[in-house]
């Protein structure tokens, strides 16, 4: 399995260094735009290699595409991080264009490439992969669902005061502040819904805390978060290349799942080796389908901010 990452940033090289402590993958290859960075991170971390014990080789390229050749899974984190205060939505001018150019390069050199998108606004930066690219849908990933995920079990361990391995909940929705939808009603504590242990009102607070999950951090480290994205995007690489059949909540492509029609935003779905396997359409109460509707309508005005 070869993966390239596109982006040496924070994000970027967390997810190869999750990888390849993983050791799943024969090579990572990382690009990066800024002179001699990748090569850099990628000397560094290879330099890692005995004492983390793996045998992943990691290399670093300036834009050199060719490099890339032949990758079954790339991961696009490239474009500019938000700063405290900004929304994800406010990256959308920058980040397209590189985004766009970002994809096109991937699969001039890597056609049976399986792209995940992490880059914000990141629902709308997988729809536009989809549509400047062309790709089947199983394909293109969006990257938000699984970290939101992994916030809220963090949150709700918090709540319940246990570890986070005895917790299971999912966040559906767009990838923002708003447009999250945490999973409260089916959360549960080793099967038990959460909803026993705690009341409402807690519920809503683990529910917010979640939506602002990355806002939160943003403001605590001057840039956005980096560890618990490259670990959620290493598993989804890793339900790749193992073919485990998982379940992540992903943006995705729909036509007609969930009643929502040319948009991608994040629905649980299920990972292999062909990407997007499945899209798993779980019944929904009145709320949450009208909280999904919500969610689509302002990523659906977001995407109408590109020029396709
Ligand atoms: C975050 C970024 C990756 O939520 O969107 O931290």
């Amino acid at each position: 399995m070869k993966v390239t990452v596109v982006g040496a940033g924070a994000v970027g090289a967390s997810c190869a260094e999750y990888i390849a402590i993983k050791n799943f993958a024969s090579e990572v290859v990382i690009v990066d735009i800024k002179e001699g960075f990748a090569e850099g991170k990628a000397m560094d971390l290879m330099q890692t290699a005995s004492l983390n014990g793996f045998d992943t080789k990691i290399v670093g390229t300036t834009g050199d595409y060719t490099k890339t050749a032949g990758t079954d899974v790339a991961v696009i984190t490239s474009g500019i991080p938000r700063k405290p205060g900004m929304t994800r939505e406010e990256l959308i001018g920058i980040n397209a264009g590189i985004v766009k150019s970002v994809s096109e390069s991937l699969i001039e050199h890597s056609p049976n490439v399986i792209i995940i998108v992490v880059s914000n606004p990141m629902d709308t930066m997988t729809y536009l992969t989809h549509k400047v690219t062309g790709l089947p849908k199983n394909r293109i990933i969006g990257m938000g669902g699984a970290l939101d995920s992994a916030r809220f079990k963090y949150r709700l361990s918090e709540a319940l005061e246990c570890p986070t391995s005895d917790v299971d909940g999912m966040v559906i929705g767009g990838h923002s502040d708003t447009g999250m939808i945490p999973l409260t009603r089916l959360a549960t504590r080793n099967s038990v819904r959460v909803s026993e242990f705690l009341s409402e009102e807690r519920l809503d607070k683990v529910a917010q805390d979640t939506m602002v999950g990355g806002a939160t951090l943003t403001k605590l480290l001057g840039t956005s978060a980096w560890y618990a994205p490259g670990a959620a995007v290493s598993s989804m690489v890793h339900a790749i290349a193992c073919d485990q059949k998982k379940i992540f909540p992903c943006s995705t492509y729909l036509e007609g799942e969930y009643g929502l029609n040319d948009i991608c935003i994040g629905v649980p779905v299920i990972i292999g080796k062909n990407g997007i396997e499945k899209i798993v359409d779980i019944n929904l109460s009145d709320a949450e389908k009208e909280k999904l509707a919500n969610s689509a309508a302002a990523v659906t005005k977001t995407n109408g901010l590109l020029e396709l």
